[in-house]
Protein backbone atom coordinates (compact mmCIF):
# COMPACT_ATOMS: atom_id res chain seq x y z
CA UNK A 1 0.00 0.00 0.00
CA UNK A 2 2.01 3.22 -1.22
CA UNK A 3 -0.80 5.85 -0.15
CA UNK A 4 -0.13 9.17 1.85
CA UNK A 5 -0.79 8.18 5.39
CA UNK A 6 1.29 4.68 5.01
CA UNK A 7 4.38 6.77 5.16
CA UNK A 8 2.82 8.22 8.51
CA UNK A 9 5.03 7.26 11.32
CA UNK A 10 2.14 8.68 13.89
CA UNK A 11 -1.42 10.41 13.28
CA UNK A 12 -2.10 13.54 13.70
CA UNK A 13 -5.33 15.86 13.41
CA UNK A 14 -2.72 17.71 11.01
CA UNK A 15 -1.86 14.79 8.69
CA UNK A 16 -6.25 13.49 8.66
CA UNK A 17 -6.57 17.24 7.34
CA UNK A 18 -3.61 16.47 4.24
CA UNK A 19 -5.02 12.62 4.00
CA UNK A 20 -8.83 14.85 2.93
CA UNK A 21 -6.16 16.86 0.55
CA UNK A 22 -4.34 14.13 -0.94
CA UNK A 23 -7.92 12.21 -1.48
CA UNK A 24 -7.34 9.42 0.70
CA UNK A 25 -10.20 8.15 2.76
CA UNK A 26 -9.20 7.85 6.28
CA UNK A 27 -10.29 4.61 8.32
CA UNK A 28 -11.70 4.89 11.83
CA UNK A 29 -12.54 1.95 14.35
CA UNK A 30 -13.84 1.59 17.35
CA UNK A 31 -11.86 0.59 20.63
CA UNK A 32 -12.41 -0.15 24.13
CA UNK A 33 -9.48 -2.25 25.49
CA UNK A 34 -5.64 -2.73 24.96
CA UNK A 35 -6.00 -6.05 23.25
CA UNK A 36 -8.24 -5.43 20.68
CA UNK A 37 -6.94 -1.47 20.12
CA UNK A 38 -3.29 -3.16 19.57
CA UNK A 39 -4.65 -5.26 16.81
CA UNK A 40 -6.03 -2.49 15.30
CA UNK A 41 -3.53 -0.59 15.61
CA UNK A 42 -1.55 -2.77 13.83
CA UNK A 43 -3.83 -3.64 10.90
CA UNK A 44 -2.75 -0.06 10.09
CA UNK A 45 -6.32 2.09 11.56
CA UNK A 46 -5.59 5.77 10.54
CA UNK A 47 -8.24 6.85 13.70
CA UNK A 48 -9.25 4.53 16.90
CA UNK A 49 -12.51 6.44 18.69
CA UNK A 50 -13.02 4.98 22.27
CA UNK A 51 -16.91 5.47 21.70
CA UNK A 52 -19.36 5.84 24.32
CA UNK A 53 -20.80 3.12 22.35
CA UNK A 54 -18.44 1.10 25.33
CA UNK A 55 -22.09 1.75 27.33
CA UNK A 56 -24.14 -0.86 24.57
CA UNK A 57 -21.03 -3.26 23.22
CA UNK A 58 -18.76 -3.34 26.57
CA UNK A 59 -21.51 -3.12 29.43
CA UNK A 60 -24.75 -4.15 27.29
CA UNK A 61 -26.51 -0.64 28.42
CA UNK A 62 -29.19 -0.03 25.80
CA UNK A 63 -28.25 3.26 25.37
CA UNK A 64 -25.24 5.52 25.41
CA UNK A 65 -26.05 7.37 28.38
CA UNK A 66 -25.18 5.64 31.30
CA UNK A 67 -21.23 5.26 31.03
CA UNK A 68 -19.61 7.77 32.90
CA UNK A 69 -16.76 10.23 33.15
CA UNK A 70 -14.60 7.81 35.12
CA UNK A 71 -15.38 4.22 32.53
CA UNK A 72 -14.11 6.59 29.60
CA UNK A 73 -11.34 6.95 30.94
CA UNK A 74 -10.34 3.73 32.10
CA UNK A 75 -11.47 2.62 28.49
CA UNK A 76 -9.14 5.18 27.19
CA UNK A 77 -6.36 4.39 28.90
CA UNK A 78 -6.08 0.88 28.13
CA UNK A 79 -6.47 1.92 24.31
CA UNK A 80 -3.86 4.16 24.89
CA UNK A 81 -1.39 2.04 26.21
CA UNK A 82 -1.24 -0.53 22.99
CA UNK A 83 -0.89 2.24 20.12
CA UNK A 84 2.12 3.33 18.49
CA UNK A 85 0.55 4.71 15.50
CA UNK A 86 -3.04 6.05 15.20
CA UNK A 87 -4.60 9.01 16.20
CA UNK A 88 -7.06 8.05 19.42
CA UNK A 89 -10.21 9.97 19.94
CA UNK A 90 -12.54 9.75 23.14
CA UNK A 91 -16.22 10.62 23.30
CA UNK A 92 -17.02 13.16 26.09
CA UNK A 93 -20.11 10.84 28.00
CA UNK A 94 -23.41 12.31 28.39
CA UNK A 95 -23.74 14.29 31.19
CA UNK A 96 -20.25 14.99 31.54
CA UNK A 97 -20.24 18.59 29.07
CA UNK A 98 -23.94 19.59 28.72
CA UNK A 99 -24.42 21.50 32.02
CA UNK A 100 -21.48 24.43 31.63
CA UNK A 101 -18.63 25.21 28.84
CA UNK A 102 -16.33 24.93 32.88
CA UNK A 103 -17.41 21.38 33.30
CA UNK A 104 -16.89 20.49 30.03
CA UNK A 105 -13.44 21.35 29.85
CA UNK A 106 -12.77 19.81 33.17
CA UNK A 107 -14.34 16.86 31.71
CA UNK A 108 -11.94 17.00 28.57
CA UNK A 109 -8.78 17.66 30.71
CA UNK A 110 -9.32 14.88 32.65
CA UNK A 111 -9.15 12.38 29.20
CA UNK A 112 -6.23 14.31 27.86
CA UNK A 113 -4.83 14.32 31.31
CA UNK A 114 -5.67 10.88 33.06
CA UNK A 115 -6.28 8.56 29.60
CA UNK A 116 -3.58 10.30 27.79
CA UNK A 117 -6.24 11.01 24.79
CA UNK A 118 -5.07 12.98 21.75
CA UNK A 119 -8.49 14.49 21.00
CA UNK A 120 -12.26 14.29 22.31
CA UNK A 121 -15.29 14.29 20.64
CA UNK A 122 -18.62 15.67 21.30
CA UNK A 123 -22.11 15.56 20.42
CA UNK A 124 -23.83 18.91 18.61
CA UNK A 125 -23.79 22.20 16.74
CA UNK A 126 -24.54 25.73 17.87
CA UNK A 127 -25.60 24.24 21.51
CA UNK A 128 -22.62 23.25 22.38
CA UNK A 129 -20.52 25.95 20.59
CA UNK A 130 -19.65 27.93 23.93
CA UNK A 131 -18.12 24.53 25.24
CA UNK A 132 -16.27 23.60 22.28
CA UNK A 133 -14.69 27.23 21.87
CA UNK A 134 -13.59 27.13 25.81
CA UNK A 135 -12.05 23.13 25.52
CA UNK A 136 -10.61 24.52 22.14
CA UNK A 137 -8.60 27.33 23.92
CA UNK A 138 -7.50 24.69 26.29
CA UNK A 139 -5.49 23.53 23.42
CA UNK A 140 -7.63 20.03 23.11
CA UNK A 141 -8.62 19.20 19.46
CA UNK A 142 -12.20 18.52 19.59
CA UNK A 143 -14.28 16.37 16.87
CA UNK A 144 -17.79 16.89 16.30
CA UNK A 145 -20.78 14.55 15.66
CA UNK A 146 -23.99 15.44 14.11
CA UNK A 147 -26.97 13.63 12.34
CA UNK A 148 -28.14 11.09 14.78
CA UNK A 149 -26.53 11.33 18.21
CA UNK A 150 -27.15 8.67 20.36
CA UNK A 151 -27.07 10.47 23.22
CA UNK A 152 -30.01 12.41 21.87
CA UNK A 153 -32.04 9.08 21.80
CA UNK A 154 -34.60 10.50 24.21
CA UNK A 155 -35.50 13.27 22.15
CA UNK A 156 -35.31 11.56 18.77
CA UNK A 157 -37.33 8.21 20.03
CA UNK A 158 -36.05 6.68 17.57
CA UNK A 159 -32.74 5.11 15.85
CA UNK A 160 -33.86 6.00 12.17
CA UNK A 161 -32.39 8.24 9.73
CA UNK A 162 -32.08 12.18 10.54
CA UNK A 163 -31.83 15.11 8.32
CA UNK A 164 -34.47 13.41 5.68
CA UNK A 165 -36.66 16.58 6.26
CA UNK A 166 -35.46 20.34 4.63
CA UNK A 167 -35.33 21.84 8.11
CA UNK A 168 -33.39 19.27 9.73
CA UNK A 169 -31.43 19.13 7.44
CA UNK A 170 -30.09 23.17 6.76
CA UNK A 171 -29.86 23.17 10.13
CA UNK A 172 -27.02 20.29 10.04
CA UNK A 173 -25.54 22.31 6.92
CA UNK A 174 -25.10 25.43 9.54
CA UNK A 175 -23.95 23.56 12.28
CA UNK A 176 -21.58 21.51 10.49
CA UNK A 177 -19.89 25.12 9.48
CA UNK A 178 -19.83 26.42 12.45
CA UNK A 179 -18.19 23.66 14.05
CA UNK A 180 -15.49 24.19 11.29
CA UNK A 181 -15.43 27.91 11.83
CA UNK A 182 -15.08 27.43 15.59
CA UNK A 183 -11.53 25.21 14.65
CA UNK A 184 -13.16 21.44 14.77
CA UNK A 185 -10.58 19.24 13.53
CA UNK A 186 -12.92 16.44 11.82
CA UNK A 187 -16.73 15.86 12.12
CA UNK A 188 -18.78 12.52 11.99
CA UNK A 189 -21.96 12.55 10.50
CA UNK A 190 -24.21 9.68 11.65
CA UNK A 191 -26.70 8.21 9.65
CA UNK A 192 -28.37 10.72 7.41
CA UNK A 193 -28.94 10.52 3.55
CA UNK A 194 -25.78 10.01 1.79
CA UNK A 195 -26.50 13.21 -0.63
CA UNK A 196 -26.57 15.27 2.41
CA UNK A 197 -23.33 13.80 3.87
CA UNK A 198 -21.60 14.29 0.44
CA UNK A 199 -23.00 18.34 0.32
CA UNK A 200 -21.39 18.61 3.74
CA UNK A 201 -18.12 16.73 3.40
CA UNK A 202 -18.16 19.08 -0.27
CA UNK A 203 -18.45 22.03 1.47
CA UNK A 204 -16.29 22.06 4.62
CA UNK A 205 -12.49 21.41 4.10
CA UNK A 206 -11.96 19.68 7.48
CA UNK A 207 -12.66 15.57 6.60
CA UNK A 208 -15.62 14.41 7.18
CA UNK A 209 -16.40 11.06 8.90
CA UNK A 210 -19.06 8.99 8.04
CA UNK A 211 -21.27 6.34 9.90
CA UNK A 212 -24.34 5.54 7.58
CA UNK A 213 -23.86 8.80 5.68
CA UNK A 214 -22.83 7.08 1.90
CA UNK A 215 -19.62 6.78 0.65
CA UNK A 216 -19.04 10.40 -0.36
CA UNK A 217 -17.51 11.68 2.75
CA UNK A 218 -13.54 11.65 4.03
CA UNK A 219 -13.91 8.18 6.01
CA UNK A 220 -15.52 5.89 7.38
CA UNK A 221 -16.17 4.76 10.94
CA UNK A 222 -17.93 1.73 12.39
CA UNK A 223 -17.98 0.10 15.86
CA UNK A 224 -15.43 -2.79 15.81
CA UNK A 225 -17.37 -5.18 17.44
CA UNK A 226 -20.26 -4.89 15.10
CA UNK A 227 -18.10 -5.33 12.03
CA UNK A 228 -16.07 -7.94 12.95
CA UNK A 229 -19.95 -10.03 13.85
CA UNK A 230 -18.86 -10.28 17.60
CA UNK A 231 -22.49 -8.37 18.27
CA UNK A 232 -25.01 -9.88 16.57
CA UNK A 233 -28.09 -8.51 17.43
CA UNK A 234 -27.68 -5.46 15.34
CA UNK A 235 -27.84 -5.61 11.66
CA UNK A 236 -28.31 -2.03 10.32
CA UNK A 237 -28.32 -1.30 6.45
CA UNK A 238 -24.87 0.59 7.20
CA UNK A 239 -23.20 -2.13 8.77
CA UNK A 240 -20.91 -4.62 6.23
CA UNK A 241 -19.77 -7.04 8.14
CA UNK A 242 -16.18 -8.71 7.43
CA UNK A 243 -15.79 -11.57 9.76
CA UNK A 244 -18.14 -13.64 11.94
CA UNK A 245 -15.89 -13.43 14.89
CA UNK A 246 -18.77 -14.54 17.36
CA UNK A 247 -19.05 -18.12 15.02
CA UNK A 248 -15.78 -18.38 15.61
CA UNK A 249 -15.08 -17.91 19.64
CA UNK A 250 -18.43 -20.20 19.76
CA UNK A 251 -16.12 -23.18 17.82
CA UNK A 252 -13.04 -22.52 19.87
CA UNK A 253 -14.68 -22.60 23.18
CA UNK A 254 -16.93 -25.58 22.27
CA UNK A 255 -13.39 -27.33 21.30
CA UNK A 256 -11.53 -26.18 24.78
CA UNK A 257 -14.67 -27.59 26.84
CA UNK A 258 -15.13 -30.41 24.99
CA UNK A 259 -10.92 -31.10 26.05
CA UNK A 260 -11.30 -30.13 28.72
CA UNK A 261 -14.33 -32.48 29.39
CA UNK A 262 -12.32 -35.77 27.86
CA UNK A 263 -9.33 -34.73 29.76
CA UNK A 264 -7.85 -34.31 26.04
CA UNK A 265 -6.10 -30.91 27.24
CA UNK A 266 -3.84 -30.60 28.78
CA UNK A 267 -1.45 -33.17 27.43
CA UNK A 268 2.10 -34.15 28.23
CA UNK A 269 3.53 -31.53 26.21
CA UNK A 270 1.29 -28.58 27.66
CA UNK A 271 2.05 -30.25 31.63
CA UNK A 272 5.16 -28.89 33.42
O1 LIG B 1 -19.68 5.89 20.27
C1 LIG B 1 -19.47 5.56 19.09
O2 LIG B 1 -19.11 4.42 18.79
C2 LIG B 1 -19.65 6.57 18.06
C3 LIG B 1 -19.55 6.13 16.63
C4 LIG B 1 -20.74 5.37 16.26
C5 LIG B 1 -19.28 7.25 15.71
O3 LIG B 1 -19.87 7.71 18.34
Amino acid sequence: MSSYSSKIKRVTTHQLLSMKEHGEKISMLTAYDYSMAKILDRAGIDVLLVGDSASNVMAGHETTLPITLDQMIYHASSVIRAIERCLVVVDLPFGSYQGNSREALNSSIRIMKEAGAHAIKMEGGEEIIESIKRILSAGVPVMGHLGLTPQSIYKFGTYTVRAKEEEEAEKLVRDAKLLEETGCFALVLEKIPAQLAKRVSESLTIPVIGIGAGPDVDGQVLVTHDMLGITQEFHPRFLRKYADVSEIMLDAVQSYISDVKSVSFPNESESY
